[in-house]
């Protein structure tokens, strides 16, 4: 639960005439995670829970840690992931939105198993550079990346160094409808935009927050190099991921 300022008569209004009143606050956090075993890592832990569909996704709602959550895994993708976004948002109103899921590491010497918390995130197959815009630049956006929520980021910095055994990074995600596999591809995202990681859904969770005033923090395990190699091992790497998840969870919502 939050507390929240509720403006009474419209707002922003004059002190004069408004009346200030705080409330607590039960919407809900938005969990969106990329694979059912992180998924199952809330579920085992969800009182009261409820299972709704919508839109072909499975949405489960209920409370993790003291606090009021749904959890969904969204599918792969930007156009997956914008359209759980703005359901999570439209119809159940949540105050922030956590993205927790994998991803190629591209910033010199991240290691699958690193967790990278997205400072800024970039669609980097975004491309109007025919018009004359950067690689990334959405046409008639005022912004060129978007920003996670400070505190959130403050916290899930905070969480991250709980994981014992494995490093943490903060900078810039970039996603695309692509998995990445190819080292000059991985090169140019990181010279480019100068990313620390990649994957498929992120920044377009990002840009849908951004367009609705709500919260967000994404992170990242790492679970392979984008490169030749990148046809990753996913059961090596499952435990890894979902520990991660775990833990990262466990010590960020109850900030929340
Ligand atoms: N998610 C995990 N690894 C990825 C990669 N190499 N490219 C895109 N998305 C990913």
């Amino acid at each position: 639960m939050a507390l929240c300022t509720i403006f009474i008569n419209g707002g922003p209004p004059s002190r004069a005439k408004s009346k200030i009143m705080n409330v607590v606050s039960t919407a809900p956090i938005g969990i969106i995670v990329a694979m059912h075993e992180e998924l199952a890592v809330v579920l085992s832990e969800l009182q009261h829970a409820e299972t709704i569909e919508r839109a072909g996704l499975q949405l489960h709602r209920g409370q993790y840690h003291g606090k009021d959550v749904i959890a969904v895994i969204c599918g792969v993708g930007k156009v997956h992931a914008a359209l759980c976004t703005q359901l999570l948002i439209s119809e159940f109103a949540v105050r922030q939105v956590i993205n927790l899921g994998i991803a190629g590491g591209i910033g010199p010497g991240i290691q699958p198993g690193d967790v990278v918390i997205a400072d800024t995130l970039v669609q980097h197959d975004m491309d109007v550079t025919p018009l004359g815009l950067k690689p990334g630049q959405i046409f008639r956006l005022d912004t060129f990346d978007f920003s996670c929520d400070p505190t959130l980021l403050d916290a899930a910095q905070h969480a991250a160094q709980q994981l014992a055994s494995h490093r943490s990074y903060v900078g810039r995600i970039v996603s695309g409808d692509q998995f990445i596999a190819d080292p000059a591809k991985s090169r140019w995202l990181h010279e480019e935009f100068d990313a620390l990681a990649c994957e498929m859904e992120s920044a377009s969770i990002a840009q849908v927050c951004y367009l609705n005033h709500v919260p967000f923090v994404c992170i990242r395990s790492i679970s392979d190099n984008a490169n030749e190699g990148a046809h990753m091992d996913f059961d090596e790497f499952m435990p890894i991921a979902v520990a991660n998840a775990s833990t990262l969870l466990q010590h960020l919502v109850p900030a929340c």
